[in-house]
């Protein structure tokens, strides 16, 4: 267990409609991870304790309109920013790995709550043509495995209902689903999140060793869509 030589991190994310318990169990996947010694930190996108992340709160809480071009490009510079921090200047010149890369290659595995996925299945939902929204996302890193919690977007409205954000209404999350369907590739791994919550977490955890083992076995990381 725990971390071996220079063995790196997994990127592993949990995609899924909203109310599909993504949070919940990234959450849960925190402690349970750092309780059996592997370093690990959990992320989550939209990321808004930054600038772009700002702009991208305001128009969720409906307090400023943007149009559709312009909200899906934010969503991924907010991914860009976080793949290539302005932390890691050296001697005023950025170093060659972004932070994200940096991380994984050190060892710490990311438990990354939403995701390009989440990028280009709520645009592509408004009518976005989808090559066109995954163009920006062309270049990050390819997560090592997707977690979809997939549950029928009538059940997730059910789940303690809807905040009061711009996306969570029950006709659109219908249209998020479909999109999502066609991004599935080989990382995905479906996970039926209308079982009982310890269920979702035992076959989560297992998905998530079994990752976390192949990639510090040396699974190469590669970029997304490229
Ligand atoms: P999130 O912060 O996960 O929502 P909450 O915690 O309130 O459930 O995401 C906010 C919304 O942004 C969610 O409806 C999905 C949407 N979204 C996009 O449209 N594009 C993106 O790239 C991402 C990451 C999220």
């Amino acid at each position: 267990n725990g971390q071996c030589g220079n063995s790196r991190g997994a990127l592993i994310v949990l995609e899924g409609l909203d109310r599909s318990g993504k949070t919940s169990q990234s959450s849960r996947l925190l402690p349970y991870l750092e309780g059996l010694g592997f370093p690990v930190e959990l992320w989550r996108f939209p990321d808004r304790n930054t600038c772009v992340g700002e702009m991208i709160s305001s128009y969720l809480a409906n307090k400023s309109q943007l149009d559709d071009q312009t909200i899906h490009l934010l969503f991924s510079a907010n991914r860009w920013e976080k793949r290539d921090c302005g932390h890691y200047k050296d001697k005023n010149r950025l170093a060659e790995r972004s932070l994200m890369e940096t991380k994984l290659r050190s060892g710490t595995t990311l438990i990354v709550d939403r995701y390009s996925y989440s990028g280009v299945a709520f645009s592509s939902a408004k009518g976005l043509d989808i090559e066109w929204c995954k163009a920006p996302e062309m270049g990050l890193l390819a997560p090592d495995l997707v977690l979809y919690l997939d549950i029928p977007p009538e059940k997730a409205a059910e789940r303690g209902g809807y905040g009061s954000e711009r996306y969570e209404q029950l006709e659109f999350q219908k249209k998020v689903a479909e999109c999502y369907k066609i991004l599935q590739d080989a990382t995905w791994k479906t996970v039926d999140a209308c079982l009982p919550m310890e269920d979702v977490e035992r076959q989560i955890r297992e998905s998530v060793l079994d990752c976390v083992t192949t990639c510090q076995k040396g699974r190469t990381l590669s970029k997304l869509w490229l």
